[in-house]
């Protein structure tokens, strides 16, 4: 019997999704009633204007932020329906997140904000920076292990969020505008990096992104206005 086409797995199922925030006529909706799904093998983007929902979301889907409405089903399972610790453990083991404004340590060393996710998933120190160095020689930052992050440039700083964000490998990753602050060559190499060395068949990216550059790369696009999805196109898949 011919073997049947099979659709890669789904890493994330987010179902009607809804998020506001604030008070009285502050009041706002952030996310109306969002679907949308992510397969593993598959790099996805997000774009629209400021303000549509895009870190949101993003942070909904990744265990950080507690929507209002709907359901983000990891691997059958239902996130928010889990225990405080249950989605701790999801936010460590599964998901690397880089944060639109990189959120960085400033008392750490750049290669010891790398190391974090592997100390606390209790990896020896030693074997934690060793392989947070190697991922800082990755995105062409090795020379700068040693010193705050502080010193260093808004470029700079976003390609040790990036390093921190895959040093642990998790399978689901997730990145808030990763390009915003890298010139031409340097987004173009890491995003390069992340879709041929980092995604595989048992991992997912997630982009929020303004860069046309990425588009090129994506396999699909979706579009999000006013909190709300307002379709899909299919990316370059480069
Ligand atoms: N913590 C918060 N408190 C109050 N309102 C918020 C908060 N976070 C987001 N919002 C509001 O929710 C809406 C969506 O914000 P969000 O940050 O998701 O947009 P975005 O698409 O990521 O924008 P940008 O491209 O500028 O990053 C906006 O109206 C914003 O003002
Ligand atoms: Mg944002």
């Amino acid at each position: 019997m011919p073997k049947l086409a099979t659709l890669p797995k789904l890493a994330i199922d987010a179902r009607g999704v809804d998020k506001w925030f604030g008070e009285g006529e502050a009041r706002t909706r952030a996310l109306a009633n969002v679907s949308m799904q992510a397969r593993y093998g598959e790099m996805l983007l997000i774009v629209g204007p400021s303000g549509s929902g895009k870190t949101t979301l993003l942070s909904v889907i990744s265990g950080i932020l507690r929507p209002d409405g709907g359901d983000v089903v990891v691997d059958g399972v239902d996130l928010w329906k889990q225990p405080n610790d249950a989605i701790a453990d999801f936010r460590l083991n599964r998901i690397g997140f880089v944060f639109q404004d990189y959120h960085l340590f400033p008392r750490l060393t750049t290669a010891e904000n790398v190391a974090i996710p592997l100390i606390l998933k209790r990896r020896p120190w030693d074997e934690a920076m060793t392989e947070a160095r190697k991922y800082l020689d990755i995105v062409g930052l090795g020379n700068r292990a040693g010193i705050a992050p502080v010193k260093l440039s808004g470029g700079e700083q976003q390609r040790v969020a990036i390093a921190r964000a895959v040093v642990s490998q998790p399978d689901i990753l997730i990145f808030d505008e990763p390009t915003a602050s890298l010139d031409g060559d340097t987004g173009r190499s890491i995003i390069d990096f992340v879709k041929h060395q980092v995604l595989s068949d048992t991992r997912c990216i997630v982009i929020v992104t303004h860069d046309s550059r990425i588009f090129d790369y994506a396999d699909r696009i979706l579009r999000m206005e006013d909190g709300q999805l307002k379709g899909i196109e299919m990316g370059g898949g480069e």
